[in-house]
C-alpha cells in the first residue's frame, strides 16, 4: 500500500498534493492563455441554451455543497444570473419552485449520492435542464444530466474530499466564465485576465503546500482543543463551512464554520482562551469587516488562527499564529485558502491519532438515504 500513497502517510495526504496536478487536468483544453474564450462541449447544450435560462439552481450534498455556495458567487458575479443553492436533502423532499426556465448544476464527486441523484431527478421531472459537475466517468448522475463537465482530479480515496472540491471549484470558474462571455456580461479583457489566473492558480496552489511545516506546527499548538470556529465573509465563508467540516470529519473536533458578521449574534458568546478562532483574513472588499471580528475576538481572550497575506500588517498584528497565502485575485483566493485548513485538520488529525483516510461513521459515498 505504500507504494500507491507514493510516499505519503495516507491518501488524504497525498490528494491534497496532487492538487496542482488535478487543477492543471481539469483546465486542460478548455482554456488558453491570452484567450477570453471556455471551450466546454461536453456540456451538451447549445450556446443559445445554456445562455438563456432564468436562474441556477446548485444541488449537491456534503463538500460538494460547499462548492455551490461558492458557484452562487461566480455565476451571479461572472454571469448576473440569480443563483440558488440547495442541499439534495432538502430540495428532493420541498415540492420545490423549479422548471422550465431552471438550469440545475448538480455536483458531486462519486456521482453516486443519493440525495444529489434524487433531488437532480425531481428536477428534471419538473422540466428544468441538467448539468452534473461530477469526478467519476459514467457514474449516476452523469447519465441522468444532459451533459457533464467532468473534474479530473483523478481517484479520490481519503473520505474526506480534498482534490474533488478544489477542482469542482475550478469547474465553476470555468462554467460562470463561460455563461457570463455568452451573456455579455464579461468584456473580452476580463475574461482574459480571469483565464490567466486560473492558469496561474497551480503554482499559487504549490506555494501555499511549501508551508506544509509551518501549518504542523500550529496543528501542534492546538490539537488539544474541543471546539474550532471558523469565520469567513463573501466567497470565504462557504471556506469556512468546508475548513470547519474537514476537521470534524477526521478529527471528531467539534467546529463550526460562521459568516463573520454574524458572529455577535450567537457565536461570540462561546469565545474564551480555550477555543481556536480560524479567520479567513485575506486582502477583499470586506477586509475591514473582517478585521473588526478579529478585534472582538482578540478583545475576549479568544486566539486566533489568521489567514493572511505576507502584508496585511493590521491581521498579522492581531493574530496569535498566521499562515500566509501568496497575493491572488480575490475571486480565486478561496482555492487557496481551502489549502491551510486542509492541511490544519490532516495535521491535527494525525497528531489525536484518529482514522485519517477512513474516519469513524462516515462513507465516501452515501448511496443510500
Ligand atoms: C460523503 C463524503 C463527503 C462528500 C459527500 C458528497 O459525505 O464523505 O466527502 O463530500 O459524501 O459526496 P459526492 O460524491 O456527492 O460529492
Amino acid at each position: 500500500a505504500m507504494a500507491e500513497k507514493a510516499g505519503y502517510t495516507h491518501f488524504m495526504q497525498k490528494e491534497i498534493f496532487e492538487q496542482p496536478r488535478a487543477i492543471i487536468d481539469t483546465l486542460a483544453g478548455r482554456i488558453k492563455s491570452g484567450s477570453p474564450e471556455v471551450f466546454l462541449p461536453d456540456i451538451g447544450l447549445e450556446d443559445e441554451v445554456f445562455k438563456s435560462f432564468d436562474r441556477v439552481v446548485m444541488l449537491a450534498c456534503g463538500t460538494s455543497y460547499h462548492a455551490g455556495l461558492i458557484g452562487k458567487f461566480l455565476f451571479e458575479g461572472l454571469a448576473r444570473i440569480p443563483v440558488e443553492v440547495d442541499l439534495g436533502s432538502e430540495f428532493r423532499y420541498r415540492d420545490p419552485l423549479v422548471g422550465p426556465k431552471d438550469l440545475v448544476v448538480a455536483i458531486s464527486q462519486s456521482g453516486e449520492t443519493a440525495d444529489t441523484l434524487a433531488a437532480l431527478k425531481e428536477a428534471t421531472s419538473k422540466g428544468a435542464t441538467a448539468l452534473a459537475i461530477c469526478n467519476v466517468v459514467g457514474s449516476s448522475l452523469t447519465r441522468e444530466a444532459s451533459g457533464t463537465l467532468y473534474t479530473h482530479a483523478g481517484l479520490e480515496i481519503g473520505v474526506a474530499s480534498t482534490k474533488a472540491f478544489t477542482t469542482q471549484l475550478v469547474a465553476l470558474y470555468l462554467l460562470a466564465l463561460h455563461m457570463g462571455r455568452l451573456r455579455g456580461n464579461v468584456s473580452d479583457e476580463k475574461g482574459i485576465e480571469l483565464v490567466d489566473d486560473l492558469i496561474k492558480l497551480p503554482g499559487l496552489l504549490q506555494e501555499v503546500l511549501d508551508k506544509e511545516e509551518e501549518i504542523k506546527k500550529i496543528a501542534e499548538d492546538y490539537c488539544q482543543a474541543d471546539d474550532f470556529l471558523y469565520l469567513g465573509r463573501g466567497l470565504c465563508y462557504p471556506i469556512a463551512l468546508e475548513g470547519a467540516l474537514k476537521l470534524k470529519e477526521i478529527s471528531y473536533i467539534h467546529a463550526e464554520g460562521y459568516p463573520a458578521g454574524e458572529m455577535k449574534h450567537g457565536p461570540i458568546a462561546l469565545i474564551d482562551e480555550k477555543m481556536p478562532v480560524v479567520v479567513l483574513a485575506n486582502n477583499t472588499d470586506v477586509f475591514e469587516k473582517v478585521l473588526s471580528n478579529m478585534q472582538e475576538v482578540s478583545a475576549r481572550g479568544g486566539k486566533l488562527i489568521a489567514l493572511t497575506e505576507e502584508d496585511n500588517s493590521a491581521a498579522l498584528a492581531l493574530a496569535d499564529s498566521a499562515v500566509m497565502i501568496p497575493a491572488a485575485p480575490q475571486t480565486l483566493a478561496p482555492v487557496l485558502l481551502t489549502i491551510p485548513l486542509q492541511l490544519l485538520a490532516y495535521h491535527i488529525s494525525v497528531l489525536r491519532g484518529t482514522d485519517v483516510d477512513q474516519p469513524r461513521n462516515l462513507a465516501k459515498s452515501v448511496t443510500v438515504e
